[in-house]
């Protein structure tokens, strides 16, 4: 069950103390591991769906204390999102956790990555391969109507070990359906955003690694889709330093070649955390 508390602009507490200081204006918590929140948007932060920024709190010793974080809402939304891991003992995360709407964090405003449109080049079938909150940079790229403009077919999955761990992508995937605004961008049926939630270590209805259901060809036969085609399909990954290398992998089995800003192919990388 998720645990939420909000804060309107107008109850916050005034900004001062913090560099870079914007209001946590909502928070939501999923697991014990697994929490979300709101801040307040600079009047001057303008980003790609899809990229991350540094974001955090000042440490014990004065200084900020920041960490990479994808921001997890849409380019054009008034606030930004952030989908976050709470780590027992992590610098950060062990106090970013306790954050309550009306509270400051910092945010550096130079939002960078290689998760964005701009890195592929032209295709027809658009994948976010996920693992864990590596969902986070595809909530962004998920909310914004390029994605569907630009694509025939965008094809999301997601692994987390458990099925509570899914519940933020769930929730955004279903509340994307529900969005009349969003009826026409998705087409009839809905059919355009093609959902695909794996659990690795706790019972549901699609259980393994996605490598795996990719090698054996499982998820283009559940999805009823044709196999990885470089003239067709793109990709974006983002996971753990393991799972961003298996996937690379078998991309390039398949033909696609990985892209940058400055160079787009057929598919881009960005790790979800280092360690
Ligand atoms: C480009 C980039 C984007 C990132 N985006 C996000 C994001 O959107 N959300 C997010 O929660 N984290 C994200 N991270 C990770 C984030 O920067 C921090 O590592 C995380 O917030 C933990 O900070 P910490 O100081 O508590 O612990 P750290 O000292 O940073 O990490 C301690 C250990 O915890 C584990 N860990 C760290 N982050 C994660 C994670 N996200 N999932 C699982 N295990 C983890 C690793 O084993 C790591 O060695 C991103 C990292 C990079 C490089
Ligand atoms: N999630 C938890 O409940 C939990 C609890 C305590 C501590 N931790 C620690 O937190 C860190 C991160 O855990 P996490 O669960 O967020 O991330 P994770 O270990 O990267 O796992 C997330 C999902 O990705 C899958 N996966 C991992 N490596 C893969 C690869 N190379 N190819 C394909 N799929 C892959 C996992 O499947 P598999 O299950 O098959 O690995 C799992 O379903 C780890 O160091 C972990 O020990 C996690």
């Amino acid at each position: 069950m998720t645990e939420q508390s909000t804060v309107t602009q107008a109850d916050a507490r005034p900004v001062k103390a913090l560099p870079d200081a914007q209001i946590v204006t909502e928070v939501r918590h999923y697991t014990d591991r697994l929490f979300s929140f709101r801040v307040s948007r600079p009047a001057s932060l303008r980003f790609r769906s899809g990229e991350f920024v540094m974001i955090g709190l000042m440490g014990d010793n004065g200084k900020p204390l920041l960490r990479a974080y994808s921001i997890a809402s849409p380019s054009w939304d008034d606030e930004l999102e952030f989908y976050s891991i709470k780590v027992p003992d992590g610098p950060l995360t062990s106090k970013l956790q306790h954050i309550q709407p009306g509270d400051q964090i910092i945010l550096r405003p130079k939002p960078v990555g290689t998760l964005v449109h701009d890195a592929l080049l032209p295709g027809k079938r658009l994948y976010f391969f996920s693992t864990g909150t590596g969902f986070a940079p595809f909530a962004s790229l998920l909310r914004d109507p390029e994605t569907y403009e630009a694509y025939d077919e965008v094809i999301v999955t997601h692994t987390c070990r458990d099925v509570a761990e899914l519940e933020y992508g769930r929730t955004l995937i279903d509340n994307l359906r529900a969005d009349e605004m969003m009826q026409e961008l998705l087409g009839d049926g809905l059919d355009k955003l093609r959902y695909y939630p794996t659990t690795t270590r706790e019972e549901s209805p699609k259980m393994g690694r996605i490598t795996t259901l990719i090698e054996s060809a499982e998820l283009f036969a559940d999805l009823g889709v044709p196999a990885l085609d470089p003239a067709t399909d793109r990709a974006m990954v983002c996971g753990s330093l393991e799972f961003n290398k298996d996937i690379k992998a078998l991309l390039e089995a398949h033909g696609l070649r990985e892209g940058a800003n400055s160079d787009p192919a057929e598919f881009v990388v960005e790790k979800a955390f280092v360690g």
